[in-house]
């Protein structure tokens, strides 16, 4: 059976059995920001468990895409080492949210295991809880399965999806695969071996441990199940190891390809098979490698894989030519995958580049210092050090230790990178505004998507220092919560409004507001007049022409994010947006700069849909539904079960997931305009742009610059190009004028200087201070004289504000007399300076210019002193 048929006959079984079949979400949590992946079936439904959300059924069934690679279940460093783990696979599960428990989910199961798969009774085992005296009973009596195959353990029993969150007791089933496999049952000694294989894990979600640890009970007993598919393919197609089914095949086989090597079963083989579908499912799910979070654990994966293949002998980029493979086996399944394959592969590519320059160094590093160990442990700073130059991370330098029998000092790593620590935890802490908390449950309504204006009651008040108080009185800074408002919250991307509340002789100006995880929305800003208490009616009345520009450029990022994936294509995700009233920023995934034929085009379809003039509709529908109008949704963004999907432009141009506020009519846009492209990370660039008002500004202030320099030009501001052109050129030909020139005039200025040389004790002596020469031209003067002189001393000075240049030169007949480095050094000397050179040429320089006349005299006695030595 084939893993796409066994898939598919566990998602029919169930939907027989009354399940919805829910598609597989994305690998990145949409639900819980304390979760790194996806990492189990149940995570998308987590809200339901907690009774935080509703849905129209109880019953559930999925094939989930999960990672485990990092947080509490990480399976990253067992891949290669045992037949059975990894860091991406599919999880098959079937989900009762408070509807049916124990006996029914034990019988779905065995009844799919040994009727549909026809799995023999004999190969299975099952494990309870120690406790759960309930769950044995009804393996042992109503299933039948014989009580010496039923083990009851404490901590495998009993399943957690993380430190907080759903969990309880469990139960598990597991498949002998025949004594000709090491290991023993669960619960044994040797049961780490791969021969008792747990296959499924039937969890009775009763409980969600809280922060301290506490387990408070769920609204009611559910139940969520996981069973790997790698896992039972393996027992379906008759193979011990996960890595022989058919998924594995073709990506096994390009591996050893790309790295040269002749023994599939070689595990570095099985750990780049692994790590290239876990990696590109990342990728297509909008992660970028990075130095933190997620990009961490993704760039950790990678450069697993990378030092596996360098170990066969690989010395290309090889691991990015394997996303093609995965395409062709995985693709149909996945359309999100393969639509973005290419993309994928150069985010890849450029990684492997990456890492490759300080691999080879790395190695080498750790080689020499693993050679040098006087025993085991190889020392925390060593680890730091691959870690910080070479770019290898901990788990990396763990899998190579391993493979030699070294262990890491892990405490003195912790130690160096305490520093590194301080900082992501800084950086992964949520605004404060976002997490104030105040002693009252009502939840602001929000009124603001219909008005700009309304009534609201205090509820509280927060002084200065955010401490809850009953008044704030003239002049007093603070922040007001409202129980109904018309000012949007920042959120999404969309700054806060500003406007007043005001009353009967009371004016409060806001100039922020934000909102809580609660749901209640602060005012911040000032009393303006009056004083605002608790329980007071307010007007809240919101800045409308400020709320316009923001509504302007939060409608614009949405076209031109959909434009952007229009000419750039689908890899174009969105990572980051600010909304304010004068500008819109919108950061999104792209490998290269943006071409400026590219930003043209961008700019002409949003604006062609602007010109359209259609109006924009805001729908409220569940997740699903809006999924299924292909909706687009920020990734890593927080949504309950009813979702608000804004669509706009002709023929649903743009479908996103959004809470901002929008125009009425996309031609109440005005005009878009991209005024910046750029980089802000690796593969992440960044457009400004402006609407509205501001759009005709930009154009305005653009065409008054034209036209200052018309005017500078004297030109009508559509000849400027001609003109400065045509200036350009003439400047050009006017410096090569000028430079023949001065080359001429330095021939004529020669020739008039050879006619001032003197004769002194019979050598003919030049000594000049020419006009009109830089001293750049110094040297080549003395040079040209020389050679009209013949035979003879030539010794030019230029003064520049202080500085003063000198040059000597000697012809060849008299230097083994007289010295030009000589000369030039004598008077040097007097003008505070110091030269010498050759005995033909040399030059120097001075900073008195007000000795240079003096210094210059003394040249005639100094040269008749030369000639009589
Ligand atoms: N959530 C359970 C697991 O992942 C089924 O094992």
């Amino acid at each position: 059976m084939k893993s796409a048929d066994i898939r598919q006959a566990f998602l029919e079984f169930f939907k027989q059995h009354g399940h919805t079949e829910v598609h597989s979400s994305s690998l990145i949590p949409n639900n819980d920001p304390t979760l790194l992946f996806v990492n189990a079936g149940m995570v998308p439904f987590k809200n339901v468990f907690l009774g935080q959300e509703k849905r129209p059924y109880v019953r559930a069934t999925s094939a989930q895409r999960c990672v485990r690679a990092g947080g509490k279940h990480n399976d990253l460093d067992n891949v290669g080492y045992t037949a059975r783990h990894h860091t991406f696979f599919e999880m098959l599960g079937n989900f009762s949210f408070g509807d049916y428990f124990k006996r029914e989910v034990i019988g779905f199961a065995w009844t799919f295991l040994t009727d549909v798969l026809k799995l023999p009774k004999d190969r299975l085992w099952v494990t309870v809880h120690v406790t759960d005296d309930e769950a044995a009973d009804i393996w042992i009596n109503e299933i039948g399965v014989p009580a010496d195959r039923l083990t009851r353990l404490e901590e495998d029993n009993f399943w957690q999806m993380g430190d907080t969150g759903p969990c309880g007791p469990s139960s598990e089933i597991f498949y002998d695969h025949g004594p000709d496999v090491a290991g023993g049952p669960p619960g044994s000694p040797d049961e780490d071996g791969d021969r008792y294989i747990e296959i499924w894990n039937l969890v009775f979600m009763q409980y969600d441990r809280d922060e301290s640890g506490n387990l408070n009970p769920l609204p009611r007993p559910s139940i969520d199940t996981g069973m790997g598919l790698e896992r039972i393919a393996a027992v379906m197609q008759g193979v011990h190891s996960n890595y022989e089914i058919d998924l594995f095949q073709n990506l096994l086989k390009a591996a050893a390809e790309l790295t040269g090597q002749a023994d599939i079963n070689q595990p570095s083989l099985r750990v780049i098979a692994d790590h290239i579908r876990s990696c590109s499912f990342l990728i297509s799910d909008g992660v970028m490698p990075g130095n933190e979070g997620r990009g961490y654990v993704l760039r950790r994966i990678i450069r697993r894989a990378v030092r596996h293949g360098h170990k066969m002998g690989a010395r290309e980029p090889f691991f990015h030519k394997l996303v093609a493979t995965l395409d062709a086996e995985m693709g149909q399944a996945y359309p999100e995958l393969h639509k973005q394959s290419e993309h994928i592969a150069r985010v890849l590519l450029k990684e492997e580049e990456q890492f490759e320059r300080t691999l080879d160094h790395g190695m080498k590093l750790l080689d020499e210092s693993i050679a040098a160990l006087d025993g085991n442990v190889l020392s925390g700073d060593t680890i730091f050090k691959l870690y910080d130059t070479y770019g290898f991370p901990y788990d990396l330098t763990a899998d190579v230790a391993r493979e030699r029998g070294i262990v890491l000092d892990e405490k003195g790593f912790e130690a160096a990178l305490e520093e590194q620590r301080a900082r992501a935890r800084a950086a992964s802490k949520f605004s404060a505004d976002a997490q104030t908390v105040i002693d009252i449950d009502t939840q602001t309504d929000f009124v603001g998507y219909e008005h700009t204006e309304g009534e609201g009651l205090v509820l509280a008040l927060l002084d200065s220092e955010g401490q809850h108080c009953d008044q704030l009185t003239d002049g007093q800074e603070g922040t007001v919560v409202l129980d109904h408002t018309p000012f949007y919250a920042e959120s999404g991307g969309q700054v806060g409004d500003t406007g007043v509340l005001v009353a009967e002789g009371v004016c409060f100006r806001v100039t922020d507001t934000y909102k809580n995880a609660a749901g209640q929305w602060f005012h911040r800003g000032q009393v303006e007049n009056g004083a605002v208490s608790v329980g007071l009616s307010v007007t809240a009345d919101v800045d409308d022409l400020r709320r316009d520009d923001i509504r302007r450029n939060h409608s614009a990022t949405h076209l031109l994010h959909e434009a952007l994936r229009r000419v750039l294509g689908d890899h174009v995700q969105q990572k980051g947006s600010l909304v304010t009233p004068d500008h819109l920023r919108f950061d999104f995934s792209h490998f290269e700069a943006v071409t400026p034929e590219q930003l043209r085009e961008v700019e002409q379809i949003a604006n062609a849909e602007i010109r359209a003039n259609t109006p924009v509709t805001t729908r409220i529908m569940s997740v699903d539904d809006a999924r299924a109008l292909g909706a687009r949704a920020l990734f890593d963004a927080k949504y309950g079960e009813d979702v608000r999907v804004l669509t706009m432009g002709r023929e649903d141009f743009s479908i996103e997931l959004c809470g901002g506020t929008h125009v009425a009519r996309t031609g109440d846009i005005g005009l878009c305009h991209i005024v910046s492209e750029g980089s802000v990370a690796s593969g992440i660039r960044r457009i400004e742009a402006v609407t509205g008002k501001s759009a005709l500004d930009a154009f305005l202030a653009k065409e008054d610059s034209i036209g200052r320099m018309a005017a500078a030009l004297k030109a009508r501001p559509e000849q400027c190009e001609v003109r400065l052109e045509a200036a350009l050129a003439h400047q050009r030909d006017l410096e090569q004028e000028l430079t023949r020139l001065k080359s001429r005039l330095a021939h004529f200025a020669s020739q008039e200087l050879v006619e001032q040389a003197r004769d002194v004790a019979g050598v003919k002596l030049l000594v000049a201070t020419p006009e009109g020469i830089s001293s750049k031209e110094l040297r080549g003067m003395v040079e040209t004289l020389r050679q009209k002189l013949s035979s003879g001393v030539v010794l030019l000075s230029v003064v520049d504000g202080d500085r003063v240049s000198l040059a000597a030169g000697v012809t060849a007949d008299l230097t083994d007399r007289v010295k030009a480095g000589a000369l030039v050094n004598a008077v040097a000397c007097q003008v505070g300076g110091k030269g010498g050179g050759r005995p033909d040429l040399a030059q120097a320089g001075g900073n008195q210019p007000e000795h240079l006349q003096q210094a210059l005299a003394s040249v005639d006695a100094w040269l008749v002193e030369q000639l009589q030595a």
